[in-house]
């Protein structure tokens, strides 16, 4: 996209112009190239920290204009405490901090070290992964600047020089860590996109740009997911105008024949709420309501990108949720494509009549180790866990924790709510299989419940992104309303425990 950073890292040599951005360890404590431009500006940075009593903590900075020696425009030092400096996240966050200074500079030096050595490569891919995330905007549609955002649109990238011990290196980990970059970008797109341009067509368009990195990608008709008889998922659709897709992304990168990682993915294109229609207010946000299938999508270009050496499987159902006269009613049943009949109760609790189908095909045809579905599900999570935490729902306690464990590593945080059979219960129908609402209470579990009726057994978690995925309060590393949420967990998740 226009207006984001250039990444390059280049051999350790003084600046002589433009913006340099340095960060500096607790205490003002400066690093060795820190010191050298201290020296090079006539003791600039040293005299800075003094007068303005600079921490050097996290969430610190201190601008230097035209110092009188050496012939830099700027000096900014970005404070990082000595515990962020020694995690990855932390890390991305200093890059953040370190762009959020750019301004209008497009002439930029990144000097990224600890107090004594320098960061080595995997660290500096940190940062300028962090550098990226941050600089983020989806302005395609502003045709003027942004007040708040410097005014004119950027449309030169700024090229972003890190300095580095061994640039070869560095290079080589910015690859693996762009590639995890850009999946969580393109999430953060789709999302973002607004619902008339990008209804289930334009969306399984996107999905087969991933066949550039060698992702095979079948896409399914509404005739091909009849014929597979998938009723639950159709039946959402059945209001819109736009024809449904679903999409199998698959990427194999493992030269043993192992069982895939399937990532199942909620694509509701626009939830209006269909008959049972939503309120008015807020109802532009359910443009968002494909943030699962946007995250499933984004992870695929990050385990292709970063030649990932596992088989994993994307599959998303995307369809759009619109009343109509052909549209689904309250009191309708649905046979899904397992054979269980649905009493659908609320057209508005639609996404796990998608996933109901979308997981049982995963489970069918597919053989996955596992399957991890994302979905914007429910309103509940919101009020359970508010921005800061993904819900997750499993029946594996291992795959449960390793995925708490990347979550903790990723700041992409879940925390696990519980099931079992007094809220399955509650699911159940006076006329059919299942009904597709509960009650008011504990409406995410139930929601949970519902889907568990189609794992059979496989190892399975649900992760509910409903206040994750969008509208999540700015931080370091995201000023957009989309986050990409999930890239980045999921990445983890299988970098840690499934390519060893
Ligand atoms: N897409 C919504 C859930 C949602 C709400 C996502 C807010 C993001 C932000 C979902 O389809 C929905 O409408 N769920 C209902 C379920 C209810 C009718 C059982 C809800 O949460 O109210
Ligand atoms: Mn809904
Ligand atoms: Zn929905």
């Amino acid at each position: 996209m226009a207006g984001m950073p250039k990444i390059s890292f280049i051999a350790e040599k003084l600046p002589e112009a433009g913006t340099v951005v340095v960060s500096v360890g607790e205490g003002g404590a400066l690093g060795p190239v820190a010191k050298a431009i201290d020296k090079a500006s006539g003791g600039a940075i040293a005299r800075a920290i003094k007068v303005s009593g600079f921490s050097g903590k996290t969430g610190k900075s201190c601008e230097i204009l035209a110092p009188a020696k050496g012939g830099l425009e700027r000096i900014v030092l970005v404070g990082i405490s000595d515990d962020d400096a020694t995690t990855s996240l932390g890390l991305s966050k200093l890059g953040g901090r370190m762009a959020a200074a750019f301004g209008q500079a497009r002439d930029i030096t990144i000097v990224a070290e600890g107090k004594k050595e320098p960061f080595d490569a995997q660290m500096l891919a940190a940062v300028a992964s962090g550098i990226v995330l941050r600089s983020y905007r989806f302005d395609r549609y502003k045709t003027k600047g942004d007040e708040d955002d410097g005014g004119a649109k950027k449309d030169k990238a700024a090229g972003v020089s890190l300095l580095a011990g061994k640039p070869a290196d560095a290079r080589k980990a910015w690859a693996s860590a762009e590639a995890v970059t850009d999946g969580a970008i393109i999430a953060r797109d789709l999302v973002n996109e607004p619902p008339n341009v990008l209804g289930p067509v334009e969306f399984a368009d996107r999905c087969k740009e991933l066949e550039k990195l060698g992702v095979e990608v079948e896409i399914l008709t509404e005739k091909e997911m009849s014929k597979l008889k998938m009723k639950a998922l159709l039946g959402v659709n059945q209001g819109s105008a736009r024809p449904p897709r679903f999409v199998i992304m698959r990427w194999n990168g493992s030269k043993a024949k192992a069982k895939p990682l399937a990532f199942v993915g909620k694509g509701v294109v626009f939830d209006t709420g269909g008959i049972s229609i939503k309120p008015a207010g807020g109802m532009e946000d359910m443009k968002g309501d494909m943030g699962g299938a946007a995250c499933v999508t984004g992870l695929m270009h990050a385990l292709a990108a970063r030649k990932a050496r596992v088989n994993a499987v994307g599959v998303i159902g995307l369809v759009e949720n619109m009343p109509d006269g052909n549209a689904q009613r309250p009191g309708d049943i649905v046979t899904s494509m397992s054979g269980q009949t649905i009493e659908i109760i609320n057209t508005d609790a639609e996404g796990r009549l998608v996933l109901a189908d979308a997981l049982w095909y995963t489970k069918e045809k597919l053989d996955p180790a596992f399957m991890i579905n994302l979905a914007t599900l429910t309103g509940a999570i919101l009020v359970a866990l508010g921005h800061f935490h993904a819900g997750i729902f499993s029946n594996d306690d291992e795959l449960a924790g390793w995925l708490t464990e990347a979550g903790l590593t990723t700041g992409e945080k879940v925390w696990r709510l519980p099931m079992g059979p007094e809220y399955d219960k509650l699911m159940n129908s006076k006329f059919a299989d299942m009904k597709n609402a509960g009650g008011r209470d504990a409406g995410s579990i139930t929601a949970a419940q519902f889907l568990k009726r189609f794992v059979g057994d496989v190892p399975w978690v649900h992760i509910d992104v409903a206040g994750t995925a969008m509208g999540s309060p700015q931080d370091d590393i995201n000023r957009s309303w989309a986050s990409g949420y999930g890239v980045r967990l999921l990445n983890q998740l299988v970098a840690d425990h499934y390519e060893g």
